[in-house]
């Protein structure tokens, strides 16, 4: 396995970093303009794996409350994936000291990356959907 080289995301890496997301389906339903991508860049971290002609073969992003890591994206694309970017990815991120969370996916290299990274599981996650017509938010 060849070592992965990452960096921290610029402004001007944002279509690269919105391509991948893209093809995971992320931007699905955000309006044109900033978005949770752009805040993980200004307010946290934001990481890409670049490739060679300019695109991104993955990127992950964390923000920070206080002093915890909440790690929010890790995306490699499907042709990319088990070369040891997303391990890469996560070493850039998840560097520095401090207590760190996420959410993992059912991916099993998500889970085994994490832990090797010292997250351990704490409890499962569902995913609950439903319509959003007629709820009353009370911001009337
Ligand atoms: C999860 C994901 C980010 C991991 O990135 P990756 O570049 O594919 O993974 P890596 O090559 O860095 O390998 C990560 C770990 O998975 C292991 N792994 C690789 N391929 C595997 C496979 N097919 N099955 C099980 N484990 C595998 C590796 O050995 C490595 O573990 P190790 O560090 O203990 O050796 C990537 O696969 C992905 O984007 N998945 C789809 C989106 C997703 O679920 N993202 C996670 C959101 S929480």
């Amino acid at each position: 396995m060849t070592e992965s080289v990452t960096r921290a995301a610029r402004e001007d890496d944002m279509p690269a970093v919105r391509a991948v997301a893209t093809r995971f389906g992320l931007l699905r339903g955000w309006p044109p303009g900033r978005d949770f991508l752009d805040a993980e860049r200004i307010f946290g971290a934001l990481a890409l794996a670049p490739a060679p002609d300019g695109r991104a073969l993955g990127f992950g992003g964390t923000l920070r409350r206080g002093a915890v890591t909440h790690l929010g994206d890790l995306f490699v694309l499907p042709e990319s994936q088990s070369s040891g970017v997303g391990r890469a990815l996560l070493a850039e991120l998840l560097a520095g000291d401090g207590p760190k969370v996420t959410f993992a996916s059912s991916d099993p290299r998500a889970m085994s990356l994490y832990i090797r990274h010292g997250l351990r599981p704490r409890c499962p996650l569902l995913y609950l959907t439903g319509p959003a017509a007629g709820l009353d938010l009370g911001l009337r």
